[in-house]
């Protein structure tokens, strides 16, 4: 093209050019969990075409555990690859010191946040993340079989334990031979921390460390908690399910064979889609309670964007941040993946409650979440989570009594403890 013919089509698309003349791109990492990724996607894709920025999804492992090990080798050799980080609300901590501090860029819309979030999105005073949505530990049930076998909803773990197994064995009986009373997520990773700190916490066997950093694992209310989970192993609940993530355990869910899920929010509305053999036979109510004087206790998850310092792009990457964490955003994501909003002001929004009934019926389950000791252990915390995981695993799979992983589980911890976290 000549150049007489180039500046007349630069007349022409004046403004495009203009805009692109800026134009960067951006990467970001997004979680594929279920509808994860298209959901990230388009919001991304709005920010993409109200910026004219353009923006690269990287896809990451579903497993927490290893999305963690991922972005550790990334940002160790501080690679500018991936602009904005998903992170873990138990990561800021460990990966804190790789990203930059956003309080002077979300100004005002800090707080308009759960103070909680924002206290997990912070290390040393500095914003190192902008919450993006919260998730807590629930219970699924079957509405139309707990009614067919004329069970109530169990309200501690040993009913849970009872009608499953009852359940379960009507329903083989009846012809559903791979039916299960009772899934969850048992492979050793993060995700079986927040199952077990389930169990324990429900069961006043405390949250693996305290508050002032004292070790507490090792103790009979603990110790009895997980006795009665490895027990659901192999009878309630697939021998498979040790080696289950969310997603896993939400496909037999979701296929219509099994009673019980454990699993946090997002898979409300993948058991409400148009696909789903269980659409509108679902049930959500608080986790059980470890006996009569235990209490409901849900594990605290969620997920934060960040923008890593080695970013060649830290003004728009922190635009898209700002933008995917705010309130409309929030909104959107909430109707259409089910992610709670960080932003207390939606829980009263009726189009979210609408689509959402738990999220308006079940708040305190998100107010009173029990938190993993990711801030009083720092960047030791994914030490102290592999240690716990994988002494867990040992009883589920019957390879240690509880009495004796526990105990060997305090040495461990104590060794990475040393004089303080
Ligand atoms: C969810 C939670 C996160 C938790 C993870 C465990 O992604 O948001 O906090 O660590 O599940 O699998």
């Amino acid at each position: 093209m000549r150049r007489s013919s180039l500046a007349s089509l630069a007349f022409v698309t004046g403004l495009a050019v203009t805009a692109s003349a800026h134009a960067v791109e951006v990467s970001i990492s997004c979680s594929a969990l279920g509808q994860e990724y298209e959901i990230c996607k388009q919001g991304v894709d709005a920010w993409a075409k109200k910026t004219g920025n353009n923006v690269k999804i990287v896809s990451t492992p579903n497993s927490a555990t290893e999305r963690l090990a991922l972005y550790q080798q990334l940002l160790a050799a501080n690679a500018p690859d991936i602009d904005v980080f998903q992170i873990d609300v138990v990561w800021s901590g460990i990966l804190g010191q790789h990203f930059t501090d956003l309080t002077p860029k979300a100004g005002a819309t800090i707080d308009q946040n759960f103070p909680s979030m924002i206290e997990t999105s912070k290390v040393g005073g500095k914003l190192v993340a902008m919450p993006w949505f919260a998730d807590a530990g629930l219970l699924y049930y079957r509405k139309d079989l707990l009614e067919k076998h004329k069970k109530p909803v169990p309200q501690t773990w040993a009913e849970l334990s009872e009608t499953a197994k009852a359940v379960q064995d009507a329903e083989r009986q009846g012809g559903k031979g791979d039916f299960w009373g009772f899934v969850w997520q048992g492979r050793a990773y993060e995700g079986l921390t927040t199952n077990a700190l389930e169990w324990i916490a429900s069961n006043n066997g405390g949250t693996i460390v305290d508050a002032k950093g004292d070790i507490t694992v090792e103790n009979p209310k603990a110790a009895e908690a997980l006795k009665l989970a490895a027990g659901w192993v192999g009878t309630i609940t697939p021998e498979g399910a040790l080696n289950y993530t969310e997603e896993e355990s939400r496909g037999v869910f979701q296929a219509g064979n099994a009673l019980f899920m454990r699993n946090w929010p997002y898979a409300w509305s993948l058991a409400q889609g148009g696909d789903s053999a269980i659409k509108d036979k679902v049930g959500i109510v608080p986790l059980p309670k470890g006996g009569a004087d235990g209490r409901n206790a849900g594990t605290l998850g969620g997920q934060l964007l960040a923008v890593s310092r080695y970013s060649k792009n830290v003004d728009a990457a922190t635009d898209l941040v700002l933008y995917l964490t705010g309130p409309e955003e929030q909104k959107r994501r909430a109707i259409q993946g089910s992610f709670n909003p960080t932003l207390p002001a939606l829980f009263k929004d009726p189009e979210v409650t609408k689509a959402n009934p738990f999220m308006g019926d079940l708040l305190t389950v998100f107010t009173n979440a029990v938190a993993r000791p990711a801030a009083v252990t720092g960047d030791n915390y994914n030490k102290v989570s592999t240690e716990f995981f994988n002494a867990v695993h040992n009883v589920l799979s019957k390879k240690a009594e509880p009495d004796q992983a526990l105990s060997r589980l305090d040495r461990d911890l104590k060794r990475i403890k040393r004089s303080g976290w």
